[in-house]
Parts: C-alpha cells; structure tokens; sequence
C-alpha cells in the first residue's frame, strides 16, 4: 500500500545556509518535474516578511544553479514565512494557525543537532505531531549517548517510519550506482570479497575551507561532519550483502547489518589534522583542535571482509575537489608470464563527485613477439543529464514517506557507536598545509598497501 503523501513541508531553519545552498534549488526543481504542489512555510529567528523570505529564495536559486521564472512564481504562490523563537510555545501555535487544513504536515529539520529536540518538543505540545513526517539534517547528535537521546525523544512523539534522517551521500546516483553494479553482474559479485580485495579506500577532498561555517565547525569537525555519516555510508554500500528484496526496509536491514559488523575504532585507527590557517577563520577558537581532516582505517569482522581494511581519507584544503573510492584487487601470486602481471594492483575506481567515472585497472599485452604487459586503466565517463540532486530525490521520497535512503534509529545508533572512541581530543592532531594531501602521518602510519590515491581535478573524459 502506498503512503499517503504529505500535504504542507515546513522548513525549520529556513534562513540558514542549508536552505540556501540546497533546498530552495531542490525545492525549484521539484516544481519543474511537476513533483511540489503543497504549500512550503518557512520557519526561522530572522524577523522576516514573506516577501524578504521570496527574495532570499530568488537570492538563493540565482547564486545556486539560476531562477526558472515559471517554477520561480509557483513557489511563490507555495511560500509562507513565521518568524519566532523555537522555544517559545506561540511560535507554533502561529505556524499550527499557518498549516490551515493540512493533516500531513513534513517537517524537516536544518537547525543544529542541539535543537533537534526542542523543535520536536514544541511541535508535540502545540498538537503539531499527528499524522505528521519530520526530516532531520544530519549530523543526528555528538556521539553515541546524545543521538540514543535524540531517538528515544523522536520516539516519544513520532513512529520511527514517520523519522527520516538525512545522509545526502545516499541520495547521490553515484552511490546508490555501487550497489547496482555489484549485485547486477554475478561474475564481478562472486569476487567481491577477502579472497580477491586487497584494499578499498574513500577519499573525499574538498579543495576550500570552512566557508563561513566556522563555528558549526568548531561543534563538529571532519570526523563527525563527514565521517560518521557520508562515508560511513559509502562504505556500506561497498560492502553489504545483496538485499533480499529491493524493498526498503530489506535495504536498510543490510546496511545496519554490515555496520553492526564494522569493529569500533581504536586511537591506532585515525590520523586527525587542522589545515594552517584554520584558526584565523571566523567563528574558529585561536586554540582549536578541531579537526579538518582525518585519515581513518575501518575493519568489517566478518566472513566477508575478514582481513580486508577500509581507508577513508576526508578533510579540507586539499589539493583537489572530488570523492572517490579506489577497491585495489589482489595481485597475481607469481609473475609467471612477466613482472607486469603483478605490479601493480589491479582496480575499479569508482569517482562519485563532482563527475561520475567508473574505471577498471588492469593489464594488456603490449603488441609484439614477447609475453609482456602494462597497466590500462577502462574508464567510462557518466553524464547525468537531466539527473535528479539528491536534496531533490530526499525531499520527494520522504514527502511519499519512502524511508529506504535514510538513516534508521538502529543505523545512525551503529555509525556513532563505531567512531564514539575517537571523537573530540581522543588522538593527536597534526598541522597540514593547505593544498597538500594533509599531515605526512596520513602517509607514514595510515597508507593502505600500495599507498593513498590522490585524485585528479578533472577527468579526462572527451
Ligand atoms: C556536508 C558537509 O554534509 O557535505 C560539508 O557538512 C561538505 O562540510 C558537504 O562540504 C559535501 O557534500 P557534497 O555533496 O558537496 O560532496
């Protein structure tokens, strides 16, 4: 049975910076597909006029992607705006007054963690809660104690079908694409294990700062801001087992599975680093010892993955922008035919943003006399045109009450529970320059075999 789609879409945090980069893009994109047709209230402490909160969205879709006057004037006639204090009682009852007829309201959460519960709170108290669906950013709590209290909060007053909690990465084509190409081809499946992986490793490079974000980055850092979440994520991807149906809970049974089997991380298991210049950013402590990178080694105890470590490298002011993974295949035992067949790895690079590139990393025989090779790599450039983004797709999925691409209570409860050790101050902190790969320890102590993979700027793809 399908669930009855929701009937008005309530952002809290409507003035901040999420809203601005993502949603109002999304939320245009969605009327051009034909796909919002509900009204959209705004809901921020910025003492607004629907009309400054118009223009802030004009604002936002001109810096984010450009204003389709058509879809532009139907959001319009969707916006509304209240202004008012989370924690004071009549702000929801104004927006209770605002929502009118609706009985299905979606609520989705851009505010900080620390919030979550007084939104979720003063929603319930003003009779706000029934019938209704809440989204909430990411990341969901600090560790593993608050975001068990979120839940129970969150279940207090809504069911957990009703709950969806964001990861952007799993409304990415190009994640979701790992799973896909996995299970549709037997042959590339059967091998898909210790007996043939050597490695797999995550990069996610970001060739700019905080961006203004400071202080939301002071609360947060590298390992809570993508690590729990983004590209603990990935990894699951990689690595779950097949679904037993393409149904969404059978999908999100698997990646809690896979996540419950990934061993809690120890000190030996992270190398954090603070680009130079961090702490002259606004909003930044001239102390800090927040992290904007971390080089992280994950193990998944299972029979599987047993034996097979899992890099992730994420972090700020690197060289580059763009996430890939590099899955590095076991060498031939022998050189039998000549030294090229071993060295070095095999691979499939699979680069997820800001282009889309599957590669396979392999040997062909050079043309002559002799029994002797060199690597090629097979790359096939995707181009997504058309693609839908992923704030889009989340937005429509939970407003159709679809939870298969986001957080379940069990799921977000196991990310934390595996970096809950290293967390905050747990680990030293090493300085990095800007435009390098991040602190030389990332290469001394925590390289896979073979060494990190730097990604390119660009792909060669024409
Ligand atoms: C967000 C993080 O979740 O993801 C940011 O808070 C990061 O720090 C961003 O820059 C990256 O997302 P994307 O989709 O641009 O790779």
């Amino acid at each position: 049975m399908t669930a009855p789609r929701s009937d008005a879409l309530v952002l809290f945090g409507a003035t901040g910076d999420l809203a601005y980069k993502k949603i109002f893009p999304a939320l245009q994109a969605m009327i051009q597909r034909g796909k919002l047709d509900m009204p959209v209230v705004g809901v921020g402490r910025t003492e607004w006029t629907v009309d400054q909160f118009k223009a802030r969205a004009r604002d936002s879709l001109e810096q984010n992607g450009g204003v389709d006057s058509a879809a532009f004037a139907k959001l319009c006639s969707l916006l509304n705006y209240i202004s008012g204090d989370y924690g004071e009682p009549s702000t929801f009852s104004r927006l209770r007054t605002v929502l009118g007829a609706a009985e299905r309201p979606l609520y989705y959460l851009l505010v900080p963690p620390s919030v979550f519960a007084t939104v979720v709170e003063g929603l319930a108290k003003s009779g706000c809660v029934k019938g209704a669906r809440v989204v909430l950013e990411k990341p969901f709590g600090r560790d593993l104690s608050s975001a068990r209290n979120l839940n129970r909060t969150l279940h207090a007053h809504f069911p957990e079908k009703a709950i969806f909690r964001i990861d952007h990465y799993l409304g990415k084509e190009p994640v979701q694409n790992l799973i896909y190409f996995r299970f549709a081809n037997p042959l590339l499946e059967a091998g898909w294990n210790k007996q043939h992986v050597e490695s797999m490793q995550i990069t996610m490079a970001e060739n700019f700062g905080v961006a203004g974000r400071g202080k939301f980055y002071e609360e947060t850092g590298a390992i809570r801001d993508v690590v729990q979440n983004h590209m603990l994520q990935v990894i699951a991807c990689l690595a779950e087992e097949c679904p037993v149906s393409g149904d969404g809970e059978a999908r999100r049974d698997e990646r809690a599975r896979v996540l419950k089997a990934v061993r809690t991380l120890a000190t030996s298991d992270v190398v954090r680093g603070q680009f130079r210049g961090y702490r002259k950013e606004a909003g930044v402590a001239g102390d800090s010892r927040v992290e904007t990178f971390a080089a992280v080694r994950f193990h998944i105890d299972n029979a599987r993955w047993d034996g097979v470590p899992f890099f992730v490298r994420a972090g700020k002011c690197l060289p580059v922008t763009a996430t890939e993974v590099l899955v590095r295949i076991k060498r031939f035992p022998r050189p039998v035919l000549d030294e090229a067949m071993q060295s070095p790895a095999n691979y499939f690079r699979f680069r997820i943003s800001p282009d889309v590139v599957l590669a396979l990393g392999t040997k062909f025989k050079k043309p002559g006399e002799k029994m002797v090779g060199e690597p090629i790599e097979l790359l096939v450039c995707h181009e997504l045109p058309g693609e839908m983004g992923a704030y889009e797709r989340l937005l429509g999925d939970a407003a159709s009450g679809d939870g298969m691409l986001f957080g379940r209570a069990d799921i977000v409860e196991e990310a934390w529970r595996i970096v809950d050790p290293i967390l905050g101050n747990a680990t030293p902190l090493s300085e990095y320059e800007a435009n390098s790969w991040g602190p030389a320890e990332a290469e001394r102590t925590l390289a896979p075999e073979g060494g990190w993979h730097n990604p390119k700027a660009e792909e060669e793809c024409s």
